[in-house]
């Protein structure tokens, strides 16, 4: 399900899942750079996390 992640800047799940796939060492600062996500209220940073964890 394409849920969405970062509710501040309107970035989902699958957004996010794509760009982690494409790079082979994916961070929270490359995500914010690259979507905008996680960079307001920092809310959806574990739920980022989470989501580069399980790439690993
Ligand atoms: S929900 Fe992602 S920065 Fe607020």
């Amino acid at each position: 399900m394409d849920r969405l992640i970062c509710l501040c800047k309107g970035v989902r799940e699958n957004t996010i899942k794509d760009l982690i796939n494409k790079i082979d060492f994916p961070s929270l600062e490359i995500i914010q750079e690259n979507t905008n996500a996680a960079t307001n209220c920092g809310r959806c940073i574990n739920a980022i996390e989470t989501l580069i964890k399980q790439k690993a």
